[in-house]
């Protein structure tokens, strides 16, 4: 469900380069190879909005290689000769478009579809892609650019297992779709392995059909997604169940020879749903959990119902805590209402941050928010940059995740406890399943504090210098 006006036509150059079909009509328009986002021109396409992913993939730990089909439902939101999805690397087999052939030509990590005739503005049509290869992480543009980059995307560890991880343009190393978080839709994915390993993914395991001595784990995502928030892992791996007090299901999987210890880093996951969704409305999702896997990847993701983390990010330690209750929060900001531009990241990092530390607060009577924020702002404030629109290597930055969380309760201490949850509460109701801008938050605040807001947000998210606490 994509909101996004397509600004900027940066891959005009691409659009027009596949064949033109000989039975089709010339009219109508080739859509966009970009969604207009400028800190990834290439990112995400136009003309189209995705509202289902149906992703079927085999594979086998002892090969790299994957075989698989996605079926992308999406509805024109033009006349469309022609229309692009991301996806780097793989042989493209077959693309269909409502059961009839397409052309499909390739132009660097997307695939442009010439379906048999022009689709109408407002239709819908489903676009099926199989495919098949050994998948590549792409390099992490949002890192600095040097020899050990970060990688993202479907990663196979020197076991066989897999995870994928994708912040913030991995989804097309697995899958072809439109690779921008203004699209989001639902998911099913379903992962066809031998039965030595398990398949964690989004959502509810809906069947483990056993076809031969393979098993076939069926996923399923029923509420919108964005494409960066869909992770699979694949590894030898048991699950641990169980229920917050309120009654949200909790599912975590660890791989069979860590569970004891990675376990000790999750026994709190209960107790902080029930906490948040008394800060910030209900937990939006059916069920939630977290999957460890065994690299050590230096930081955790919010992906969608099932946390991944690197194994490098456990411990019993209040540190570890605050990433469990980071990576929680997220599932209310930055997934149920997600960013609609790359630029105002702040929204989702500002607040994971400043709710870790609202959970620690919470749960530890002698730890001072007010202080640490005091702390904070003396000790590192001179180096935090605005954190609004920090270009495409700022994204996890501290000036996103600090000055973000600083701003939150500097909002906090300018209209009081009472109208800050008041508009936790009804940001996580207005824009749930949807996304949001600064601008639409900045709007939010004003209306619940009864006072333009716009001067005070300029001052914490724009001015180079930050502002004193209030
Ligand atoms: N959103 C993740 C978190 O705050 C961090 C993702 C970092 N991503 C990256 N590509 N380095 O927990
Ligand atoms: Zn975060």
């Amino acid at each position: 469900v994509a909101l996004v006006t397509v600004a900027v036509l940066v891959g005009a150059g691409c659009a027009s380069s596949g064949p033109t079909h000989a039975s089709g009509t010339t009219r109508g328009a080739a859509g966009a190879g970009t969604i207009g986002d400028h800190y990834f021109p290439t990112s995400g396409n136009g003309g189209y909005d995705v509202t289902h992913y149906d992703i079927r993939i085999g594979y086998s730990p002892d090969r790299p290689q994957i075989r698989a089909t996605t079926t992308v439902e999406s509805t024109a939101t033009r006349m469309l000769r022609s229309f692009e999805l991301d996806l780097a690397g793989f042989t493209v087999d077959r693309v269909t478009v409502d059961g009839r052939p397409a052309d499909v030509s390739r132009h660097r990590a997307k695939i442009v579809v010439h379906p048999s005739t022009t689709l109408a503005e407002s239709r819908r049509f489903v676009t099926r892609v199989t495919y098949h290869g050994v998948p590549h992480t792409i390099t992490d543009p949002s890192e600095p650019k040097t020899a050990d980059a970060g990688q993202l995307g479907w990663t196979r560890t020197s076991d066989g297992d897999v995870f994928v991880v994708s912040e913030p343009v991995g989804a097309r190393t697995w899958f072809p779709g439109n690779d921008h978080p203004s699209d989001k839709a639902t998911f099913a994915v379903t992962v066809t392995v031998p039965d030595s390993v398990a398949v964690a993914a989004n959502g509810t395991l809906h069947r483990r059909a056993a076809p031969g001595r393979r098993q076939a784990w069926e996923w399923t995502m029923d509420q919108p997604m964005a494409t960066y928030l869909a992770t699979v892992v694949i590894a030898p791996m048991r699950v641990q169940r169980s229920t917050s007090a309120a009654g949200v299901p909790i599912r975590n999987y660890f791989r069979d020879d860590a569970f004891g210890f990675d376990s000790q880093s999750f026994t709190k996951t209960g107790t902080m749903i029930d906490y948040f969704s008394s800060l910030f409305g209900a937990y939006p999702f059916g069920a939630y959990g977290a999957v460890v896997v065994q690299p050590k990847i230096g930081y955790a993701l919010e992906t969608q119902t099932m946390s991944v983390f690197g194994s490098d990010m456990l411990g019993t330690d209040l540190d570890a805590e605050m990433t469990v209750a980071h990576e929680l929060a997220h599932q209310w900001f930055g997934d149920s209402v997600g960013i609609r531009r790359w630029a105002d990241i702040w929204l989702n990092e500002g607040w994971a941050t400043y709710a870790q530390y609202l959970w620690a607060a919470h749960s530890n009577s002698s730890f001072d928010l007010d202080r640490t924020m005091i702390d904070l702002r003396a000790s590192e404030g001179a180096k935090l940059t605005p954190p609004n629109n920090p270009g495409p290597d700022g994204l996890f930055t501290g000036s996103i995740y600090e000055r973000g969380a600083l701003t939150l309760h500097a909002l906090r201490r300018t209209i009081g406890d009472t109208k800050f949850f008041e508009i936790a509460k009804q940001w996580n109701a207005k824009y749930r399943y949807s996304t949001a801008t600064t601008t639409d938050f900045i709007a939010l605040t004003s209306a619940v504090f009864g006072r333009d807001l716009t001067t005070f947000f300029h001052a914490w998210l724009d001015a180079d210098t930050i502002p004193r606490l209030p």
